[in-house]
Protein backbone atom coordinates (compact mmCIF):
# COMPACT_ATOMS: atom_id res chain seq x y z
CA UNK A 1 0.00 0.00 0.00
CA UNK A 2 1.30 3.39 -0.97
CA UNK A 3 2.58 5.82 1.87
CA UNK A 4 -0.13 8.26 2.87
CA UNK A 5 0.32 11.86 1.25
CA UNK A 6 -1.80 13.39 3.95
CA UNK A 7 0.47 15.68 5.48
CA UNK A 8 1.67 17.45 2.59
CA UNK A 9 0.75 20.95 3.25
CA UNK A 10 -2.07 21.44 0.19
CA UNK A 11 -0.68 25.19 -1.26
CA UNK A 12 2.46 26.14 0.93
CA UNK A 13 4.51 27.89 -1.62
CA UNK A 14 8.09 27.94 0.10
CA UNK A 15 7.69 23.56 0.18
CA UNK A 16 7.51 24.27 -3.82
CA UNK A 17 11.07 25.93 -3.91
CA UNK A 18 8.73 29.49 -4.39
CA UNK A 19 9.81 32.85 -3.27
CA UNK A 20 6.82 33.38 0.15
CA UNK A 21 4.27 35.87 -1.09
CA UNK A 22 5.22 39.56 0.31
CA UNK A 23 3.40 40.80 3.62
CA UNK A 24 0.30 42.24 2.90
CA UNK A 25 -0.91 45.06 5.36
CA UNK A 26 -4.67 46.65 4.11
CA UNK A 27 -4.64 50.20 6.02
CA UNK A 28 -8.39 51.32 6.33
CA UNK A 29 -9.49 55.31 5.57
CA UNK A 30 -12.32 56.63 6.94
CA UNK A 31 -14.34 58.89 9.07
CA UNK A 32 -15.95 57.28 12.17
CA UNK A 33 -19.14 55.36 12.04
CA UNK A 34 -18.31 55.02 8.62
CA UNK A 35 -17.95 50.82 9.05
CA UNK A 36 -14.05 50.60 8.79
CA UNK A 37 -13.73 48.09 11.99
CA UNK A 38 -16.94 45.84 10.75
CA UNK A 39 -15.09 45.89 7.00
CA UNK A 40 -11.44 45.22 8.48
CA UNK A 41 -12.64 42.37 10.69
CA UNK A 42 -14.28 40.85 8.07
CA UNK A 43 -11.25 40.85 6.00
CA UNK A 44 -9.54 39.18 8.79
CA UNK A 45 -12.27 36.61 9.31
CA UNK A 46 -12.05 35.31 5.46
CA UNK A 47 -8.26 35.74 5.51
CA UNK A 48 -7.91 34.00 9.10
CA UNK A 49 -10.15 31.38 7.17
CA UNK A 50 -8.37 30.64 4.01
CA UNK A 51 -5.14 29.56 6.66
CA UNK A 52 -3.39 32.84 6.14
CA UNK A 53 -1.96 34.57 9.87
CA UNK A 54 -4.58 37.43 9.60
CA UNK A 55 -4.78 40.33 12.55
CA UNK A 56 -6.70 43.19 13.18
CA UNK A 57 -4.81 46.21 14.91
CA UNK A 58 -7.31 48.86 16.17
CA UNK A 59 -6.03 52.04 16.84
CA UNK A 60 -9.06 52.92 19.07
CA UNK A 61 -8.18 49.94 21.41
CA UNK A 62 -4.89 51.23 21.56
CA UNK A 63 -5.70 54.62 22.85
CA UNK A 64 -8.62 53.14 25.39
CA UNK A 65 -5.80 50.82 26.52
CA UNK A 66 -3.60 53.48 27.09
CA UNK A 67 -4.72 56.53 28.16
CA UNK A 68 -8.56 55.91 28.53
CA UNK A 69 -11.70 57.39 27.15
CA UNK A 70 -11.85 60.74 25.56
CA UNK A 71 -14.47 63.52 25.28
CA UNK A 72 -14.98 64.60 22.05
CA UNK A 73 -12.00 67.72 22.77
CA UNK A 74 -9.09 65.29 22.69
CA UNK A 75 -10.25 64.68 18.99
CA UNK A 76 -9.60 68.48 17.90
CA UNK A 77 -7.00 68.51 15.19
CA UNK A 78 -6.21 72.08 16.87
CA UNK A 79 -5.10 70.79 20.34
CA UNK A 80 -1.78 70.03 19.78
CA UNK A 81 -0.98 68.18 22.34
CA UNK A 82 -3.97 65.61 21.76
CA UNK A 83 -2.36 65.73 18.65
CA UNK A 84 0.60 64.45 19.91
CA UNK A 85 -0.81 61.51 21.87
CA UNK A 86 -3.23 60.67 19.53
CA UNK A 87 0.45 60.15 16.80
CA UNK A 88 1.79 57.92 19.67
CA UNK A 89 -0.78 55.61 20.09
CA UNK A 90 -1.15 55.32 16.26
CA UNK A 91 2.29 54.64 16.02
CA UNK A 92 2.47 52.36 18.79
CA UNK A 93 -0.04 49.98 16.82
CA UNK A 94 1.84 50.48 13.97
CA UNK A 95 5.33 48.93 15.70
CA UNK A 96 3.03 46.17 16.61
CA UNK A 97 1.64 45.56 13.24
CA UNK A 98 5.13 45.90 11.52
CA UNK A 99 6.54 43.25 14.21
CA UNK A 100 4.00 40.94 13.72
CA UNK A 101 4.56 41.14 10.08
CA UNK A 102 7.81 40.41 10.64
CA UNK A 103 7.25 37.43 12.74
CA UNK A 104 4.82 34.62 12.10
CA UNK A 105 2.06 37.25 10.63
CA UNK A 106 1.29 37.21 6.73
CA UNK A 107 -1.61 39.71 6.44
CA UNK A 108 -2.50 42.68 8.95
CA UNK A 109 -5.36 44.98 8.89
CA UNK A 110 -4.07 48.73 10.37
CA UNK A 111 -7.85 49.73 11.62
CA UNK A 112 -7.73 53.72 12.54
CA UNK A 113 -8.99 56.82 10.50
CA UNK A 114 -5.50 57.30 8.82
CA UNK A 115 -7.30 60.68 7.43
CA UNK A 116 -5.14 62.68 6.29
CA UNK A 117 -2.35 62.62 3.34
CA UNK A 118 0.46 63.02 6.21
CA UNK A 119 -0.93 59.92 8.11
CA UNK A 120 -0.81 58.09 5.46
CA UNK A 121 2.34 58.74 4.00
CA UNK A 122 3.87 58.02 7.66
CA UNK A 123 2.21 54.21 7.37
CA UNK A 124 3.36 53.79 3.63
CA UNK A 125 6.53 54.49 4.57
CA UNK A 126 6.80 52.83 7.80
CA UNK A 127 5.53 49.80 5.56
CA UNK A 128 7.96 50.14 2.54
CA UNK A 129 11.02 50.18 4.90
CA UNK A 130 10.24 46.60 6.10
CA UNK A 131 9.15 45.39 2.26
CA UNK A 132 5.34 45.22 3.52
CA UNK A 133 2.63 46.08 0.96
CA UNK A 134 0.20 48.91 1.76
CA UNK A 135 -3.49 48.54 0.10
CA UNK A 136 -5.51 51.39 1.66
CA UNK A 137 -9.02 50.86 2.03
CA UNK A 138 -11.49 53.26 1.92
CA UNK A 139 -15.13 53.38 3.18
CA UNK A 140 -17.41 56.56 2.39
CA UNK A 141 -20.47 56.45 3.69
CA UNK A 142 -22.42 59.86 2.54
CA UNK A 143 -25.96 57.96 3.67
CA UNK A 144 -26.90 60.03 7.18
CA UNK A 145 -29.03 57.29 7.66
CA UNK A 146 -26.30 54.68 7.95
CA UNK A 147 -24.19 56.83 9.51
CA UNK A 148 -27.13 57.42 12.43
CA UNK A 149 -27.29 53.54 12.62
CA UNK A 150 -23.96 52.56 13.07
CA UNK A 151 -23.42 55.83 15.98
CA UNK A 152 -26.03 54.13 17.94
CA UNK A 153 -25.84 50.64 17.36
CA UNK A 154 -22.44 50.26 17.91
CA UNK A 155 -20.47 54.06 18.83
CA UNK A 156 -23.03 55.16 21.29
CA UNK A 157 -22.51 51.15 22.66
CA UNK A 158 -18.06 51.13 22.61
CA UNK A 159 -16.15 51.28 25.77
CA UNK A 160 -15.89 54.64 25.32
CA UNK A 161 -19.14 55.52 26.54
CA UNK A 162 -19.95 52.98 29.07
CA UNK A 163 -22.83 54.25 31.39
CA UNK A 164 -23.82 57.40 29.71
CA UNK A 165 -26.79 58.38 28.65
CA UNK A 166 -27.16 57.31 24.81
CA UNK A 167 -28.44 60.72 23.81
CA UNK A 168 -25.18 62.35 25.53
CA UNK A 169 -22.70 59.62 23.87
CA UNK A 170 -24.46 60.05 20.19
CA UNK A 171 -24.08 63.86 20.86
CA UNK A 172 -20.07 63.13 22.02
CA UNK A 173 -19.57 61.22 19.42
CA UNK A 174 -21.23 63.45 16.36
CA UNK A 175 -18.59 65.92 17.54
CA UNK A 176 -15.93 63.73 17.61
CA UNK A 177 -16.89 63.42 13.90
CA UNK A 178 -17.10 66.45 12.92
CA UNK A 179 -13.22 66.92 14.23
CA UNK A 180 -12.31 64.22 11.31
CA UNK A 181 -14.23 66.10 9.01
CA UNK A 182 -12.39 69.15 9.58
CA UNK A 183 -9.36 67.98 8.07
CA UNK A 184 -10.19 65.25 6.59
CA UNK A 185 -8.67 64.30 2.92
CA UNK A 186 -9.63 61.46 0.83
CA UNK A 187 -7.19 58.69 -0.82
CA UNK A 188 -5.46 60.14 -4.40
CA UNK A 189 -3.99 58.10 -6.78
CA UNK A 190 -0.45 58.63 -6.24
CA UNK A 191 -1.18 56.72 -2.65
CA UNK A 192 -0.68 53.69 -4.30
CA UNK A 193 -2.91 51.47 -4.76
CA UNK A 194 -6.51 51.38 -3.00
CA UNK A 195 -10.19 49.82 -2.75
CA UNK A 196 -13.04 52.63 -2.26
CA UNK A 197 -16.28 50.97 -0.87
CA UNK A 198 -19.37 54.02 -0.74
CA UNK A 199 -22.17 53.45 0.85
CA UNK A 200 -21.49 49.91 1.97
CA UNK A 201 -20.50 48.60 -1.22
CA UNK A 202 -23.07 50.46 -3.59
CA UNK A 203 -20.27 51.67 -5.41
CA UNK A 204 -16.59 50.53 -5.74
CA UNK A 205 -13.42 51.94 -6.90
CA UNK A 206 -10.15 50.66 -7.42
CA UNK A 207 -6.84 52.01 -7.77
CA UNK A 208 -3.60 49.64 -8.76
CA UNK A 209 -5.16 46.51 -7.72
CA UNK A 210 -2.61 43.49 -8.53
CA UNK A 211 -1.67 40.29 -7.20
CA UNK A 212 -4.36 37.27 -5.93
CA UNK A 213 -4.47 38.24 -2.89
CA UNK A 214 -6.21 41.99 -2.70
CA UNK A 215 -8.56 40.93 -5.80
CA UNK A 216 -9.83 38.26 -4.17
CA UNK A 217 -10.67 40.76 -0.85
CA UNK A 218 -11.71 43.17 -3.77
CA UNK A 219 -14.33 40.17 -4.35
CA UNK A 220 -15.20 39.20 -1.20
CA UNK A 221 -15.81 43.18 -0.74
CA UNK A 222 -18.11 42.96 -3.05
CA UNK A 223 -20.59 40.92 -1.38
CA UNK A 224 -20.86 42.67 2.00
CA UNK A 225 -23.78 44.23 2.89
CA UNK A 226 -25.47 44.87 6.19
CA UNK A 227 -29.00 43.66 6.32
CA UNK A 228 -29.53 41.62 9.35
CA UNK A 229 -30.71 37.87 8.84
CA UNK A 230 -30.20 34.35 9.84
CA UNK A 231 -28.31 31.45 8.70
CA UNK A 232 -29.24 28.25 9.65
CA UNK A 233 -26.44 25.66 9.25
CA UNK A 234 -28.32 21.76 9.70
CA UNK A 235 -27.23 18.33 8.58
CA UNK A 236 -29.28 16.10 6.23
CA UNK A 237 -31.52 13.79 8.30
CA UNK A 238 -30.10 10.53 9.52
CA UNK A 239 -29.05 8.04 6.44
CA UNK A 240 -28.90 4.71 6.44
CA UNK A 241 -24.85 4.69 6.28
CA UNK A 242 -25.04 7.52 9.37
CA UNK A 243 -27.10 3.95 11.12
CA UNK A 244 -24.13 1.57 10.27
CA UNK A 245 -21.11 4.04 11.04
CA UNK A 246 -20.18 4.45 7.48
CA UNK A 247 -18.43 7.37 5.83
CA UNK A 248 -19.42 8.70 2.46
CA UNK A 249 -21.12 7.17 -0.21
CA UNK A 250 -24.81 8.45 -1.10
CA UNK A 251 -26.77 6.59 0.98
CA UNK A 252 -30.99 7.71 1.87
CA UNK A 253 -32.38 8.87 4.81
CA UNK A 254 -33.46 6.16 7.29
CA UNK A 255 -36.79 6.63 9.16
CA UNK A 256 -35.61 8.52 11.79
CA UNK A 257 -34.13 10.71 9.57
CA UNK A 258 -37.11 11.62 7.88
CA UNK A 259 -39.18 11.46 10.95
CA UNK A 260 -36.68 14.29 12.36
CA UNK A 261 -37.10 16.19 9.08
CA UNK A 262 -40.56 16.74 9.44
CA UNK A 263 -39.79 18.50 12.52
CA UNK A 264 -37.26 20.71 10.65
CA UNK A 265 -40.03 21.76 7.86
CA UNK A 266 -42.56 22.45 10.67
CA UNK A 267 -39.78 24.78 12.29
CA UNK A 268 -38.53 26.48 8.83
CA UNK A 269 -42.10 27.04 7.78
CA UNK A 270 -42.90 28.40 11.05
CA UNK A 271 -40.25 30.39 10.98
CA UNK A 272 -40.00 31.83 7.37
CA UNK A 273 -42.78 30.89 5.61
CA UNK A 274 -41.65 30.44 2.06
CA UNK A 275 -39.24 33.53 2.27
CA UNK A 276 -36.09 31.99 2.54
CA UNK A 277 -33.22 30.19 0.44
CA UNK A 278 -32.65 26.45 0.67
CA UNK A 279 -29.09 24.89 -0.16
CA UNK A 280 -28.15 21.36 -0.43
CA UNK A 281 -25.45 19.88 -1.36
CA UNK A 282 -25.42 17.33 -4.50
CA UNK A 283 -25.95 13.64 -2.64
CA UNK A 284 -28.82 12.11 -2.07
CA UNK A 285 -29.26 12.52 1.80
CA UNK A 286 -29.27 16.64 1.71
CA UNK A 287 -31.53 16.48 -1.37
CA UNK A 288 -34.37 14.28 0.02
CA UNK A 289 -34.11 16.63 3.25
CA UNK A 290 -34.94 19.62 1.01
CA UNK A 291 -37.49 17.37 -0.42
CA UNK A 292 -39.54 16.83 2.86
CA UNK A 293 -39.07 20.64 3.43
CA UNK A 294 -41.04 21.10 0.72
CA UNK A 295 -39.28 24.60 -0.75
CA UNK A 296 -37.64 25.61 -3.72
CA UNK A 297 -34.02 24.28 -3.14
CA UNK A 298 -30.34 24.63 -5.20
CA UNK A 299 -27.86 22.13 -4.65
CA UNK A 300 -23.86 23.18 -5.16
CA UNK A 301 -21.12 20.97 -5.60
CA UNK A 302 -19.01 23.14 -3.67
CA UNK A 303 -21.40 21.43 -0.36
CA UNK A 304 -21.04 17.96 -1.26
CA UNK A 305 -19.42 15.92 2.12
CA UNK A 306 -15.44 15.99 2.74
CA UNK A 307 -14.36 13.12 -0.42
CA UNK A 308 -13.51 10.21 2.02
CA UNK A 309 -11.00 8.74 -1.32
CA UNK A 310 -10.47 5.66 -0.98
CA UNK A 311 -11.75 4.98 2.68
CA UNK A 312 -15.25 5.93 1.12
CA UNK A 313 -18.23 3.69 1.96
CA UNK A 314 -16.06 2.29 5.09
CA UNK A 315 -16.30 2.76 8.63
CA UNK A 316 -13.73 3.67 10.97
CA UNK A 317 -13.08 0.65 12.82
CA UNK A 318 -12.36 -1.08 8.82
CA UNK A 319 -10.17 1.99 8.77
CA UNK A 320 -8.42 0.90 11.63
CA UNK A 321 -8.18 -2.78 10.36
CA UNK A 322 -7.18 -2.39 6.59
CA UNK A 323 -5.45 0.86 6.57
CA UNK A 324 -3.72 1.30 9.86
CA UNK A 325 -1.31 4.13 8.21
CA UNK A 326 -4.12 6.36 7.29
CA UNK A 327 -5.72 5.62 10.62
CA UNK A 328 -2.68 6.99 12.29
CA UNK A 329 -2.28 9.96 10.07
CA UNK A 330 -5.89 11.56 10.24
CA UNK A 331 -5.94 10.86 14.30
CA UNK A 332 -1.85 13.19 13.85
CA UNK A 333 -3.46 16.05 11.74
CA UNK A 334 -7.47 15.61 11.55
CA UNK A 335 -6.95 19.21 10.09
CA UNK A 336 -4.55 18.65 7.40
CA UNK A 337 -5.29 14.86 6.95
CA UNK A 338 -5.83 14.10 3.06
CA UNK A 339 -8.04 10.53 2.45
CA UNK A 340 -5.85 8.84 -0.09
CA UNK A 341 -7.41 10.20 -3.88
CA UNK A 342 -9.77 12.55 -1.22
CA UNK A 343 -9.77 15.59 0.52
CA UNK A 344 -8.72 17.24 3.93
CA UNK A 345 -10.54 19.77 5.58
CA UNK A 346 -8.00 22.46 4.04
CA UNK A 347 -9.50 21.61 0.03
CA UNK A 348 -12.87 21.09 1.91
CA UNK A 349 -12.45 25.47 2.94
CA UNK A 350 -10.70 26.27 -0.10
CA UNK A 351 -13.71 24.57 -2.13
CA UNK A 352 -16.45 26.70 0.17
CA UNK A 353 -14.78 29.90 -0.82
CA UNK A 354 -17.64 30.56 -3.76
CA UNK A 355 -20.08 29.83 -1.08
CA UNK A 356 -19.15 32.25 1.53
CA UNK A 357 -19.05 34.80 -1.30
CA UNK A 358 -22.74 33.64 -1.94
CA UNK A 359 -23.73 33.86 1.60
CA UNK A 360 -22.58 36.89 2.28
CA UNK A 361 -24.04 38.43 -0.61
CA UNK A 362 -27.62 37.01 -0.28
CA UNK A 363 -29.78 39.01 1.84
CA UNK A 364 -32.94 36.76 2.96
CA UNK A 365 -32.36 34.08 5.36
CA UNK A 366 -30.65 30.82 4.35
CA UNK A 367 -30.60 27.03 5.41
CA UNK A 368 -27.65 25.04 4.37
CA UNK A 369 -28.52 21.37 4.22
CA UNK A 370 -25.06 19.72 4.69
CA UNK A 371 -22.83 17.47 5.68
CA UNK A 372 -20.74 17.70 9.21
CA UNK A 373 -17.45 18.44 7.50
CA UNK A 374 -18.43 21.01 5.12
CA UNK A 375 -20.77 22.87 7.57
CA UNK A 376 -17.88 22.45 10.50
CA UNK A 377 -16.20 24.69 7.93
CA UNK A 378 -18.63 27.20 7.12
CA UNK A 379 -19.50 27.32 10.84
CA UNK A 380 -15.58 28.11 11.93
CA UNK A 381 -16.07 30.97 9.21
CA UNK A 382 -19.31 32.32 10.47
CA UNK A 383 -18.19 32.17 14.08
CA UNK A 384 -14.47 33.52 13.27
CA UNK A 385 -12.98 30.18 14.72
CA UNK A 386 -9.56 29.11 13.81
CA UNK A 387 -9.52 26.31 10.66
CA UNK A 388 -7.29 23.92 12.46
CA UNK A 389 -10.52 24.01 14.99
CA UNK A 390 -12.99 22.90 11.93
CA UNK A 391 -12.68 18.87 12.97
CA UNK A 392 -13.56 19.38 16.68
CA UNK A 393 -16.83 21.85 16.26
CA UNK A 394 -19.84 19.81 17.02
CA UNK A 395 -22.19 20.00 14.34
CA UNK A 396 -24.73 17.07 15.82
CA UNK A 397 -27.69 15.42 13.74
CA UNK A 398 -30.72 16.87 14.08
CA UNK A 399 -29.94 20.10 14.98
CA UNK A 400 -30.40 23.87 13.50
CA UNK A 401 -27.55 26.01 14.24
CA UNK A 402 -29.11 29.38 13.73
CA UNK A 403 -26.37 32.09 13.43
CA UNK A 404 -27.54 35.63 12.76
CA UNK A 405 -24.42 37.74 11.58
CA UNK A 406 -24.21 41.26 14.31
CA UNK A 407 -21.96 44.21 13.53
CA UNK A 408 -18.82 42.39 14.69
CA UNK A 409 -19.42 38.97 14.79
CA UNK A 410 -22.43 36.38 15.21
CA UNK A 411 -25.34 35.81 17.82
CA UNK A 412 -25.84 31.68 17.65
CA UNK A 413 -28.12 29.36 19.28
CA UNK A 414 -29.19 25.51 18.61
CA UNK A 415 -32.48 23.94 18.48
CA UNK A 416 -32.67 20.43 18.48
CA UNK A 417 -34.92 18.64 16.24
CA UNK A 418 -37.30 15.94 17.65
CA UNK A 419 -38.91 12.92 15.84
CA UNK A 420 -42.35 14.43 14.49
CA UNK A 421 -45.62 12.04 14.15
CA UNK A 422 -45.30 10.54 11.27
CA UNK A 423 -48.26 10.01 8.80
CA UNK A 424 -49.06 5.98 8.98
CA UNK A 425 -49.57 5.63 5.46
CA UNK A 426 -46.00 7.15 4.82
CA UNK A 427 -44.75 4.92 7.97
CA UNK A 428 -45.87 1.62 6.62
CA UNK A 429 -44.67 2.34 3.53
CA UNK A 430 -41.01 2.57 4.84
CA UNK A 431 -41.72 -0.47 6.98
CA UNK A 432 -39.66 -3.17 5.26
C1 LIG B 1 -9.63 56.39 18.27
O1 LIG B 1 -8.81 56.82 19.06
O2 LIG B 1 -10.73 55.94 18.65
C2 LIG B 1 -9.37 56.35 16.78
C3 LIG B 1 -8.04 56.86 16.45
C4 LIG B 1 -7.89 57.08 14.95
O3 LIG B 1 -7.67 56.12 14.24
O4 LIG B 1 -7.99 58.21 14.50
Amino acid sequence: MSQPDTLKPTSDATSLGLAPPPKLAFAMVGLPARGKTFIARKIARYLSWLGHSTRVFNVGSYRRAQLGRQHHSFFDPRNEAYVVARRDVALAALDDMLAYLGGNGDIAIYDATNSTRERRALVRTRCFAQGVEVVFVESICNDQTIVETNIRATKARSPDYEGVPEEDAVRDFRLRIAHYESEYEEVGEDEGPFIKVIDVGRKMTLHRIQGYLPARVVHFLLNLHIQPRSVWLTRHGESTFNVLGRIGGDAPLSDAGRACTHDLARIARGRFGSRVQVWTSTLRRTIETAEILGLPFRSWRALDEIDAGACDGMTYAEIAEEMPHEFEARKADKFRYRYPRGESYQDVIQRLEPVIFELEREREPVIVIGHQAVLRALYAYMMDRPPRECPTISIPLHTIVELEPTAYGCDERRIDLAPAPLDPKRFRQNVG
